[in-house]
């Protein structure tokens, strides 16, 4: 196990996972800092291990790109229980991929789990026409770029991403998290990374940690981004 003096008590060694962070720690950087070691020890980019530690049962989320459904999935996985609480919300400007989210979600969601999600045909930028004034979000997540195995001509733009940003900082509630992973190798991709991170810049320090993952040999690798919310 690696040592990091800062939160070393907190960490813990577990064999099935490889590498787990304590979900009760609620110090900002303690948080953060094992987030961002838990990245370091994997070999790709995990935006959804990182889901894992910061989402809770019962929670309401938000897929602002469905695509072929499979952030969706884990999201439900994440916020359902027994009880029925839990809510994904997701959204896409395609109709296929809300269709092939559908379908996904059909074939391995129990008939309770497939009741939480909520589908919608819209841009992300209007986040806030569907997810109810007030609701605590806990989760925005953003896969950017185009639907794999779709039109590549159908990409997310800098300036509709900036505004769903914009929105999903003002919906997220304190302890939760934005990730977004940004494609910087299609056309448009590096400009669109270049907007989120700007974004994230300007964040107050005081109310985030806002952090990025990206492969220093490798310069066409996707770059995570996780904004998280203090
Ligand atoms: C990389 S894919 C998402 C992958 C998906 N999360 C998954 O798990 O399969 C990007 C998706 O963003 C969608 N998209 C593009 N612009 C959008 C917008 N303004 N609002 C919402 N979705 C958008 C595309 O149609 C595409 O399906």
């Amino acid at each position: 196990m690696p040592s990091f003096p800062c939160d070393e008590a907190l960490f813990y060694y577990n064999r099935k996972e490889s590498l787990s962070v304590s979900r009760s720690v609620t110090n900002p950087v303690v948080k953060s800092t094992q987030l961002v070691r838990n990245f370091m020890v994997s070999p790709q980019v995990r935006p959804k291990r990182m889901w894992r530690h910061i989402v809770q049962k019962g929670d309401t989320v938000v897929d602002a790109t469905c695509g072929n459904g499979h952030d969706t999935l884990e999201m439900v996985k994440l916020v359902a229980d027994e009880s029925g609480r839990g809510c994904v919300y997701g959204m896409d400007i395609q109709n296929i991929a809300l269709e092939n989210t559908s379908l996904l979600l059909d074939a391995l969601l129990n008939p309770n789990e497939r009741k939480l999600v909520k589908l919608f045909h819209t841009c992300h930028s209007r986040m806030e026409d569907i997810v109810p004034n007030g609701t605590s979000v806990r989760l925005v997540a953003f896969n950017l770029g185009y639907l794999p195995g779709g039109d590549k001509a159908l990409v997310t733009l800098s300036e509709t991403t900036l505004q769903a940003l914009e929105v999903a900082s003002r919906i997220l509630a304190p302890g939760g998290l934005i990730s977004i992973i940004a494609y910087v190798g299609h056309p448009g991709g590096r400009k669109e990374f270049e907007t989120v991170q700007a974004f994230a810049s300007g964040l107050p320090v005081d109310d985030w940690v806002c952090t990025k993952f990206e492969m220093i040999n490798r310069q066409m690798a996707p770059v995570l981004v996780i904004l998280f919310r203090k």
